[in-house]
């Protein structure tokens, strides 16, 4: 499989000996999304939603095609319930700022969860704090795994928001989505669901799941940087104010009062990223192309060979071990810091990341100040992991002889 879709993603043919394991930072771009990007400046090149000519109208359809696409690909009821942002950090912090801070008081909470990115931690905390409401921080055991009574213990009547990520982008945690949300609205509380890191590989379904708030980011599903998505559910539209204010986004400006178009129009102010969002359209063509079920059978064989190569390799020591992990494995090299291990990897071309993944509450709570991470989508094979185990004992070898 992995080789099949390896042709489709130019950036191999440049580099044909490169070991691309940071997807869960960025995934490579398939041609068909370069060249849709290509061909938008080249052909279609216009601003939307302004002009009456016919370049701009046609500019505009497409922007608004790739609306429908994305509701249509994450079975969202209508294109209006989808908002286009720069990606996931804005989508989280147009909820937090258009949709919760308007509606917390004193005294009200937030529950989130210790192993969030901390884009779906830093804007819960300084609302909270900025509002005197308390943000309440679910914890996890051992392995990885959210503990999943101590986190419904935290929602109460007072909560405003829960906001959890489908998978941590450091642990690999695959979260029971479907449990917290309903879990969630028994106590009547809203639910933020962060899928960065599964909309690549996993069918979303929001209807079915019932989430208030879903995101993810472009980047992470073989589309352009820059591109974002916020699907909001019908019955939070009308409480989605606009907290970013300039052209495209009103309905009237006067000297004194102005009024503002509805969501999502009302939270796309200024010129957006149209290209992007073309190229946007084309990975989502990309991803609804591929045979699903075999993309998240390939994803979890790569996590289970990869898990069961590193933990027999001397010296090295995996990073949690939750009941449901997806394409991301975490782990340490005995007495070698994270950066000189993925420096020394780099020189065998293979990309890893080292740090703290965005995540530090989590890794301070495990008691780490940083991991190597290895990611993996679907034009990796089993011979990525052989390389970069092998590459993970020669550097043990080398470095404790
Ligand atoms: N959020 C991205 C990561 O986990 C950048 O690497």
């Amino acid at each position: 499989m992995a080789n099949d879709y390896k042709s489709s993603f130019p950036i191999f043919n440049k580099y044909p000996g490169l070991v691309y394991l940071d997807n869960a930072a960025t995934t490579q771009k398939p041609r068909s999304v370069i060249e849709r990007m290509t061909d938008f400046y080249t052909e279609e090149n216009a601003n939307i939603h302004r002009g009456v000519y016919e370049l701009s109208n046609r500019a505009t359809d497409t922007y608004e095609e790739v609306r429908s696409q994305v509701a249509t690909f994450i079975q969202a009821p209508n294109p209006e319930t989808i908002g286009f942002t720069k990606g996931t950090t804005e989508s989280i912090n147009t909820v937090a700022h258009g949709f919760l801070a308007p509606r917390l008081t004193k005294g009200d909470n937030i529950v989130t969860t210790i192993m969030e990115h901390h884009a779906n931690f830093l804007p819960w905390q300084q609302l909270a704090k900025s509002q005197q409401a308390e943000l309440r921080v679910a914890r996890i055991d051992r392995e990885g795994n959210l503990d999943l009574e101590q986190w419904s213990s935290l929602i109460n009547e007072r909560t405003k928001m829960v906001a959890v990520t489908h998978i941590s982008n450091t642990l690999g945690t695959i979260n029971p989505i479907k449990t917290l949300v309903d879990r969630a609205h028994e106590k009547g509380a809203p639910v933020l669901i962060d899928a960065a890191q599964s909309v690549a590989h996993y069918p979303l379904d929001v209807e079915t799941l019932g989430c208030d708030f879903l995101v993810f980011s472009g980047h992470k599903m073989f589309g352009p940087f820059g591109t974002g998505i916020l699907y909001v559910h019908p019955k939070w539209i009308k409480a989605m104010h606009p907290h970013n204010l300039g052209g495209g986004m009103i309905r009237h400006v006067g000297v004194e009062e102005s009024s503002f178009a509805a969501y999502p129009f009302n939270l796309e102010a200024g010129t957006p990223n149209v290209a992007g969002v073309a190229g946007l359209g084309e990975a989502i063509a990309f991803v609804t192309s591929l045979d699903r079920k075999k993309v998240v059978d390939h994803i979890h064989d790569l996590t289970h060979y990869a898990t069961a190569r590193l933990k027999d390799i001397e010296g090295i020591e995996l990073i949690g071990s939750p009941k449901e992990q997806s394409g991301i494995v975490s782990f340490e090299v005995s007495d070698i810091h994270p950066h000189d291990v993925a420096s020394r990897l780099n020189r065998d071309q293979i990309a890893v990341r080292a740090g703290m993944h965005c995540t530090q509450p989590l890794l301070e709570g495990l008691g780490l100040s940083a991991t190597t991470r290895a990611s993996f989508s679907i034009y990796n094979d089993r011979q990525d992991i052989d390389n970069l185990a092998e590459s993970l004992v020669e550097l043990h070898s080398f470095w404790h002889d």
